[in-house]
């Protein structure tokens, strides 16, 4: 590919800058290397690039044909090849869009949306009970995967839209200890479960389902079906399982998992914030949609990010990004970004099926800022490696504070310019102290952490996500590699209990295998 040669070649000439000089050659430089949307500001200035680079990379991206990818995955082609499905989580959130369309498509969205309101409402008015005709005031939604890590982010996220009077839990692991901790406390008579899973045979999702309706009759519930809702796109075994058919709210499978916040997944999002701030969250996603579908590449927030993480994966060889957001609020998105960019970018086959001989997604990791300054920011500032960091901060906070939203901008932007600067210009540290500097940051801010801003930010995200595939030529929908582990996990269950005829593992397994049933028979 010409333009991929081309930044093989301009690599050299632009690694060999130094950031600061860059800054100190073009006055200019913050305002022309940043964009604005709406709230959010993304300042990429810190990065190894020129005019040159970002000619070359959005070179790149016509290369690749990314204009088709993206009215591709508008009009619902089917771009998750291997599944033969359309990727149109886009169309769950163009609420303007839905009223006018008569589509089959819009009009379920529309009527799960509507399915939705009517719960939150019934659920605020008190009106949904439990066994004994006590209000509902506890939801434990139970789901993993894209069926957890969305809402638990933005049900933390929204901390400051939240109804007084409803408690909102979620079980994910498979682990009792998760169970025992959401149920803790909670009063069987006034719970609710979520059992949120788009194929409903999820093993870590059905176990704790059954562990819920156990807990119910353990407790004296005497009718289950008025604790249980499900959100799935497998009614028949929602049903199967005792979820009476009008509790069971409706995804497609033409929403991935990671992608279904914006469905009745999302559902958590509206019963704690309400249906009016879930709809801003969805707006604040269609905004950032028109945005990536609209605006050339160089003014275009996920291409211009999804093509400086190219550039440091594939010339630089940075094997991850770290994600630190100054905001409590957000301290969940670096595991939900793992799972959005790892899962849909771990992939080491093309959309033909072919090898590929150059890396695709990088290691998503990150943490809280200031925490992370106390933690793993030494390895930034002094480590061997090449980590590009993304920071990402609010103006203002929402709650009541006193100074603590301009100290955490202020560590905020300290790191970033630490990053770039470093102190070596001062020569009579010892080189123990020595911080080299010339490290790459981006800097997200908002004004506030609102619904729209938050469905903004995180649209960009699966934006930026899907640029990284058109470039790479993978498909980001699909995620076979889960697969075999789960196959493996149910052969292992039954050797441990004993069930099936012990299969035959590699020695290591078998050895680990023995010490739990050892363990188990010796008790
Ligand atoms: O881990 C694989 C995965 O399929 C994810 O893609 C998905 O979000 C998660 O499992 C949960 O799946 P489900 O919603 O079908 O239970």
């Amino acid at each position: 590919m010409n333009s991929w040669k081309l930044l093989s070649e301009h690599y050299p000439v632009i690694s060999n800058k130094q950031l600061k000089d860059l800054f100190a050659s073009d006055p200019d430089r913050a305002r022309r290397y940043a964009i604005g949307l709406e709230n959010l500001y993304v300042d990429f200035s810190k990065h190894h690039i020129n005019d040159e680079t970002l000619s070359l990379l959005t070179g790149l991206a016509e290369e690749c044909n990314l204009d088709k990818w993206i009215k591709d995955l508008f009009t619902g082609e089917k771009i998750n090849s291997t599944e033969q499905r359309p990727a149109l989580h886009t169309a769950l959130r163009d609420i303007n869009k839905l009223k006018q369309s008569n589509t089959a498509i819009s009009k379920d969205v529309s009527t799960e949306l509507e399915n939705i309101n009517t719960f939150v409402k019934k659920l605020h008015s008190g009106e949904i009970t439990g066994w004994t005709g006590k209000s509902i005031n506890t939801l434990i939604n139970i789901g993993i995967g894209g069926s957890d890590l969305g809402p638990r982010l933005v049900y933390d996220a929204l901390v400051h839209t939240r109804k007084p009077g409803l408690d909102i839990r979620f079980v994910a692991n498979v682990d009792a200890d998760e169970f025992l901790l959401a149920t803790g406390n909670a009063d069987p008579e006034t719970t609710m479960f979520i059992i949120s899973s788009k194929s409903f045979t999820t093993a870590e999702t059905l176990t704790n389902a059954s562990a819920a309706r156990d807990w119910l009759s353990d407790n004296g519930c005497t009718e289950l079906t008025r604790h249980f809702i499900a959100i799935t796109a497998n009614r028949p075994a929602a049903e199967k399982f005792g979820i009476a058919g009008n509790s069971i709210f409706t995804i497609w499978d033409w929403v991935g998992g990671r992608y279904s916040l914006w469905s009745a997944i999302g559902l958590p999002v509206a019963a704690a914030t309400g249906m009016d701030n879930f709809l801003e969250l969805l707006d604040g996603a269609s905004i950032m949609d028109e945005h990536f579908r609209t605006e050339p590449y160089a003014g275009n927030i996920p291409v211009i990010l999804g093509l400086l993480d190219i550039w440091y994966i594939n010339f630089f060889h940075a094997e991850s990004i770290a994600i630190i957001p100054y905001a409590e609020a957000l301290r969940f998105l670096p595991a939900y970004l793992a799972q959005l960019m790892m899962e849909s970018n771990g992939k080491s086959v093309d959309r033909e099926g072919q090898p590929l001989d150059y890396d695709t997604g990088a290691i998503v990791w990150g943490g809280v800022g200031t925490n992370a300054q106390h933690a793993f920011m030494q390895l930034l500032h002094q480590g061997t490696h090449t980590v590009p960091s993304e920071f990402i901060v609010g103006l203002d906070g929402m709650g009541e504070r006193n100074n603590h939203q301009e100290i955490l901008y202020a560590n905020c932007i300290a790191q970033s310019e630490a990053l770039m600067l470093g102190n070596s210009e001062n020569k009579q540290l010892p080189r123990y102290k020595h911080v080299a500097g010339n490290r790459p940051s981006t800097i997200i801010i908002y004004d506030t952490l609102t619904p729209r801003t938050l469905g903004m930010l995180l649209a960009m995200y699966e934006h930026r996500t899907f640029v990284q595939a058109c470039i790479w030529n993978i498909n980001p929908f699909d995620q076979w590699g889960v697969e075999l582990g789960k196959q493996i996990s149910g052969t292992i269950l039954d050797d441990l209990v004993g069930n099936g005829n012990a299969s035959t593992h590699d020695s290591s397994t078998t050895e680990l295998i023995k010490k739990y049933r050892d363990y188990h028979n010796r008790k």
